[in-house]
């Protein structure tokens, strides 16, 4: 371990970061800072940083930052290990394979690698079949031909098929890869007398590539006519997972390069995100039929914010999905929904060319229109039950949200479609959210505390993030305060001062850009701390005062803390000696308590 360290420092100290950053994109001196446009997104005026002391980059555009590692990692579309070999040839140093790691960890590391290099291959020997001339992929080519693909598109999207069971498992075994790592790729299954077969076994294949390019799974669609299975996934496996993946992620990471992504659309399926594509709509991905998940909102959040959610015409009413789009607001994402004909799904009219999708587009509606817009279906508003029915359910959806501007807003589309007056729906909606008040009334008193913890504890985020910054970047007003006692919340600011106290307890300088290597992905709370830093919150003296705050304020509640720990220990204890020395280290921390306020 020690040894990989050392390894790395020299690593590191051999390859400025300006240098290497310097000989894939032009950087200008400026300031402090080198400046360059950002090579992960597309703009015309530079908003990426080098910082030289520091040895680290930030783009304030798109939020990418790192160490000289993390930055040939994502440039060069690889991950650790193969940016560290780069880096390594590039200062002509020896890798030291075997002292690298763990042991499980270089094994896992092999079987990851063996496991990518057998999907790698799968991916070709299936587009070798599909333009082989074999008789047997016919069927495949007029599958294509039937639902439109260009051969461009087919070419872009890795396109493929499966032509029997066996001639795979076959390919794969005169590869040499053993048979292990085949099943745990999942391309190969073993039936029950032991024979492997191909577990898209006749199949059109369709890739599934993530964010560095590497092939991680397919997904296998039946040419006949079916609805049981017409898909078949990999299983998941150490590489492929559902919820972490999204259908032509790749593709959208290359067009991030080349021009502004100022929305992003989400699909169902791989053929509405391959029509769509085909139409000029290169920004849509598929959740590939699942509830979008977190993973999968975080995913899109490095690209953008905006988010089209276009569904099939039928989920309406299944609600599974619709909870699926809260999860888009959790992430802080901007969404619209994108209502589609009854019965049809983005390919379909995307099929229809791309103005018809567009017009779809143009409609598409924030997530509480787009649920009165679908419950309307429902209904038939031209009898006074239907209205009524419609009313309700419509009613209950207005009073979920917070803004009285969009209740409003809300109430006079309702007043529109009903033909009933504003007033009267005005009053419904007022009487429902009495009710639904007093339903929630027992849980009134907690909510209240709920809110209040929550404002505490942001301020004490705040907190703990200015003092890591100003510790991290060197402020002066910071040198000589000693954190060591301090309690961090928040688990990544928690680490963050470990590193800290550790370097000022071995003399050693504090380098932001040793920390790259602890939160290597795209890690919110740590990125927070580093823009406080771009952003020069750090110096003058109002950061002065706001530093001597907040570390007020954090001392100030370990002596809250203590003193809830004291109070339930004095609770629970009974022996007369114990106690009083329990109360003399109460009183004690009461003073310091008072004290403060
Ligand atoms: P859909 O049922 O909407 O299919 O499933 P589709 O995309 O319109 O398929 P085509 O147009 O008939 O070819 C949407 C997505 O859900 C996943 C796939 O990712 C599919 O693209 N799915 C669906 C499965 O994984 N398995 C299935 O059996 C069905
Ligand atoms: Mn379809």
């Amino acid at each position: 371990m020690a040894d990989f360290d050392r390894f790395m420092q020299e690593l590191k100290a051999k390859n400025d970061i300006v240098d290497v950053i310097g000989s894939y994109v032009a950087l200008d001196r400026k300031g402090g800072n080198h400046w360059a446009c950002c090579p992960f997104h597309h703009e015309r005026t530079p908003s990426f940083a080098v910082n030289q002391s520091e040895q680290f980059y930030h783009c304030f555009g798109c939020g990418e930052s790192g160490d000289v590692v993390k930055f040939v990692k994502e440039i060069e579309s690889t991950d650790f290990m193969g940016a560290v070999r780069i880096l390594a040839a590039r200062a002509k140093m020896e890798v030291p394979e075997s002292n690298l790691d763990t042991e499980e960890s270089i094994r896992k590391k092999k079987k990851r690698d063996a496991m990518a290099a057998i999907l790698l291959d799968t991916a070709r020997f299936y587009r070798a079949n599909l333009f082989s001339g074999d008789e047997r992929a016919d069927a495949h080519l007029q599958y294509i031909a039937d639902r439109k693909m260009l051969p461009s598109t087919v070419k872009q999207f890795g396109i493929g098929a499966s032509l029997d069971y066996r001639e795979l498992a076959e390919y794969l075994a005169g590869k040499g890869y053993r048979k292990e790592d085949i099943l745990d790729s999942g391309v190969l299954i073993e039936s029950k007398n032991g024979r492997l077969i191909d577990a898209q076994a006749e199949r059109l294949i369709f890739p599934i590539i993530n964010n560095m390019d590497e092939v991680i799974g397919f997904g296998g669609r039946f040419l006949g006519k079916t609805d049981f299975a017409k898909y078949k996934n990999t299983k998941e496996t150490m590489l492929f997972n559902k919820r972490n993946t999204l259908y032509n992620v790749n593709l959208l990471k290359k067009l991030k390069r080349e021009q502004p992504i100022s929305s992003v659309i989400v699909v169902e399926g791989y053929m509405d995100t391959i029509s769509l594509y085909q139409a000029g709509f290169k920004n849509a991905v598929a959740s590939m039929g699942t509830s979008l998940t977190k993973e999968q909102a975080r995913l899109i959040k490095r690209y953008t914010e905006n988010v089209y959610i276009s569904y099939d015409g039928d989920f309406a009413g299944q609600k599974a999905d619709l909870r699926g789009l809260e999860i888009l607001d959790g992430e802080h994402l901007k969404v619209l929904v994108v209502p589609m004909p009854d019965g049809l799904d983005p390919d379909d009219v995307a099929k229809q060319g791309a103005e018809a999708y567009q017009k779809c587009l143009d409609a598409a509606m924030p997530l509480v229109d787009y649920k009165l817009h679908a419950i309307e279906r429902k209904y038939d508003l031209s009898r006074t039950d239907g209205k009524r029915a419609f009313v309700k359910e419509a009613l209950q959806i207005v009073s979920g949200t917070d803004s009285s501007a969009v209740r409003e807003d809300l109430l006079k589309k309702l007043r529109d479609k009903t033909g009933l007056t504003y007033q009267s729906l005005e009053r419904d909606l007022e009487n429902l959210r009495k009710e639904n008040k007093a339903d929630a009334a027992d849980t009134v008193g907690a909510n209240v505390k709920i809110a209040e913890v929550a404002r505490g504890s942001d301020k004490t985020e705040k907190a703990e993030r200015f003092i890591l910054a100003a510790k991290l970047f060197g402020a002066d007003y910071a040198k000589n305060v000693s954190i060591e006692k301090l309690h961090f919340e928040n688990s990544v600011h928690a680490r963050i001062a470990a590193y800290i106290t550790v370097c000022e307890a071995e003399g050693a300088r504090i380098r932001p850009a040793e920390l790259f290597e602890i939160f290597d992905e795209n890690c919110p709370a740590f990125n927070e701390i580093l823009d406080l830093n771009y952003e020069d919150k750090l110096a003058g003296e109002v950061a002065k005062r706001f530093f001597t705050d907040s570390v007020a304020t954090l001392e100030r509640e370990s002596i809250d803390r203590e003193i809830a720990l004291l109070q339930e220990e004095l609770a629970k204890t009974d022996e007369q000696s114990r106690r009083v020395e329990i109360l003399s280290s109460l009183q004690d921390a009461l003073r310091r308590q008072k004290k403060r306020r």
